[in-house]
């Protein structure tokens, strides 16, 4: 599925994979070692393979057949993947919302739009404790409690299966939980109830979801030359040494408007480290950067062809549309007649290579990534590749891409500006630095 355009710049690519070809493998094997250490955060491989939870899931997706509106209270990992997966994907009839942010506005804005005996809410957070997501359920929670006698039943809970306060909360309330297997870290959560539950409810075929997300599974344990994840992080590797510090990650599709955000997140937060594993300061990371074709193409790709040559490209395209739409001819409009007759998808796939091409003439490295068609069993695929590619570059940087320490000072912050008991002491050097 790794198309051809990757030998841009002087890399040999047989040569550069031959010469990679220890440490990859190295690679290889350490993850797949460590997998069964639930301290290596390495869950989120086993998890496709679990057919128990995804049952339980659609079983209580078919009890709850009186929703119309389902509201996903989570942040970062537990908001993103559900949210690119339902809105490639969503076959509906429910309506899929996220909450995550605190911006009041948009949420009272929601909260005046639902009809709470049709809404369902779901509080997602593995620590249980996220200021954000605990805000929004706090007050979704008192607006369901408000309007309904059995609010109870228009809650549910997806958090760690032990610690928490979401944990111990629902346990004391008897409210319906589901959980996240203790090694899966929030931004490979996608494939569990984290993002399951919500998709089950958009009518995704999780099935053909996980099903594809196996298919990555069989390719990252594979030799080399058939191991796509090795592939694309030994290219990300490669070029990271050139000086690309930029990632772009650009599918050329609509649907996937939200896929970028999630990749942002995943390839940021697991690969911006200061300290390699042996405690050395590295300061590792490129910079991963949202676009869409060809929408983009008339925003960033002036810059991506032109500015600064800081920048690798990895495009995301289809072979086959799942449905398409012929232009028409028009007379009078001659001047167009190079579109009469042709096909959108046509267009698009054509303004794809054609960037790609461009970009490559002027020495802007890019690979595209080429999918069969836009359905569960390829994004399954994609979003399971995308986070052992992740998994791989970690390897190679030999750091850790499970934790996130640098999102750590803000949070204690917020709770010291907030007056959280405990950070009084905080609180009181904040305000001699001005901030309050
Ligand atoms: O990837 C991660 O670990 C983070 O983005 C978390 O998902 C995010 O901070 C939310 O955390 P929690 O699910 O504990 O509320």
């Amino acid at each position: 599925m790794l198309s051809e355009r990757i030998g841009v710049e002087g890399i040999d690519w047989p040569s550069a994979l031959t010469a990679h070809a220890h440490l990859l493998q190295t690679a290889r094997d350490a993850l797949w070692q460590r997998k069964s250490d639930p301290a290596e955060y390495l869950g989120w491989i086993d998890v496709p393979e679990d057919t128990e939870s995804l049952r339980q899931v659609l079983r209580y997706r078919e009890a709850h057949a009186w929703v119309e509106d389902l509201v996903v209270l989570g942040i970062g990992g537990s908001a993103l993947g559900a949210q690119a997966v339902g809105a490639a994907l969503g076959r509906g009839p429910v309506r899929l919302h996220f909450v995550d942010n605190v911006e009041p506005e948009p949420i009272l804005v929601l909260l005046r739009t639902l009809d709470p005996r049709k809404t369902l809410v779901n509080v997602i957070s593995k620590s249980g404790s996220t200021a954000e997501t605990m805000a929004a359920f706090l007050v979704f929670r008192q607006w369901l409690e408000q309007n309904l006698a059995d609010w109870k039943k228009h809650l549910v809970i997806t958090t760690d299966p032990a610690r928490g306060i979401l944990r111990s909360y629902a346990q004391a309330e008897g409210l319906t939980t589901f959980a996240i297997p203790p090694s899966v870290g929030g931004r490979f959560s996608v494939t569990c109830p984290v993002g399951t539950l919500s998709l089950a409810f958009a009518g995704i075929d999780l099935e053909g979801l996980l099903a594809g997300a196996r298919k990555a599974n069989e390719q990252a344990k594979a030799a080399l030359e058939h191991n796509l994840p090795a592939q694309t992080a030994l290219i990300q590797h490669l070029f990271s040494q050139k000086g690309k510090n930029i990632v772009v990650f650009m599918p050329y599709s609509t649907r996937l408007r939200y896929l970028p955000d999630w990749f942002v997140q995943l390839h940021d937060e697991s690969l911006g480290k200061m300290h390699n594993r042996a405690g050395q300061e590295v300061r590792t990371g490129t910079t991963a950067v949202r676009a869409i074709g060809t929408t983009d193409q008339h925003a960033q790709v002036q810059l991506f062809r032109e500015g600064p040559r800081d920048k690798l490209i990895n495009m995301v395209r289809f072979l086959n549309p799942s449905e398409d739409l012929k232009i028409p001819a028009v007379r009078g409009l001659e001047a167009l007649d190079y579109l009469f007759g042709k096909s959108f998808f046509q267009l698009l796939d054509a303004e794809a290579k054609a960037t790609a091409h461009a970009l490559a003439k002027a020495q802007q490295p890019n690979y595209t990534l080429t999918l069969d068609k836009l359905d569960a069993y390829h994004l399954g695929w994609l979003l399971q590749h995308l986070m052992w590619q992740t998994a791989f570059l970690g390897e190679l940087w030999n750091i850790n891409a499970f934790d996130q320490p640098g999102v750590e000072l803000g949070k204690e912050y917020t709770y010291a500006l907030m007056g959280r008991k405990g950070w009084e002491a905080l609180a009181q050097e904040l305000k001699a630095e001005g901030v309050g």
